[in-house]
C-alpha cells in the first residue's frame, strides 16, 4: 500500500508529464510555424516521449491498486521569440522535472517504500538522458543558430530524429 503522500506525488507527476508533452507540442507548433520543421519534428517526438512517461506512472499506480485521477493540464505559457528560447526553456523544464522526480525518490526513501524506489530509479536514470539531449540542443543552437545556412543544416539534422 502506497502512503497518501506518495500517491499524491505520483498523481501530480502524471500531470507534470502531460504538461511536459503539452509544452513540447506548443514548441513543435511554434517551430513548424516559423519554417523550422526539423525542430518541430524533434519536439513532436519529445512530446510523445512525455506521454510515455505519464503512461509509466499510470501503469505503476494501477499495479499498486491506486485509482488514477487525471487533473486539468495547464496552458503552456512559455513564449518563444528566437530559436534559442525554446531549447533553453526545454532544458530548464527538464531540470524542474528532474527535481520533481528526485523529490519522489527522497520521499520514498524516507518512507522505506522499496517498490516506489525501484520504480522511480528508472525515471531518475531517464532524466539523465532527458537533460543531456536538451543540453546538446542548446549547445548546437548556440554554436550554429546565428548563421542561417548552419541553422538550415541543423534543422535538417533534427528532421532525422527517429
Ligand atoms: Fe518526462
Ligand atoms: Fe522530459
Amino acid at each position: 500500500m502506497l502512503t497518501e503522500k506518495i500517491q499524491e506525488l505520483l498523481q501530480e507527476q502524471i500531470n507534470r508529464e502531460f504538461y511536459s508533452a503539452y509544452l513540447y507540442l506548443d514548441f513543435s507548433n511554434h517551430y513548424n510555424e516559423v519554417g523550422l520543421d526539423g525542430f518541430g519534428h524533434w519536439y513532436y517526438l519529445q512530446a510523445k516521449e512525455e506521454m510515455e512517461h505519464a503512461r509509466q506512472f499510470m501503469d505503476y499506480l494501477h499495479k499498486m491498486d491506486v485509482k488514477v485521477q487525471l487533473k486539468a493540464i495547464a496552458q503552456p505559457d512559455k513564449k518563444i521569440k528566437k530559436v534559442l528560447d525554446g531549447v533553453e526553456m526545454a532544458l530548464e523544464h527538464e531540470r524542474f522535472i528532474t527535481a520533481s522526480i528526485e523529490n519522489i525518490y527522497a520521499v520514498a526513501h524516507e518512507a522505506k517504500d522499496y517498490k516506489t524506489l525501484d520504480f522511480i530509479q528508472g525515471l531518475v536514470r531517464e532524466q539523465v538522458e532527458e537533460e543531456d539531449s536538451a543540453r546538446i540542443l542548446v549547445d548546437k543552437v548556440k554554436a550554429y543558430g546565428d548563421d542561417p545556412s548552419s541553422l538550415y543544416l541543423l534543422n535538417q539534422e533534427l528532421r532525422g530524429r527517429a
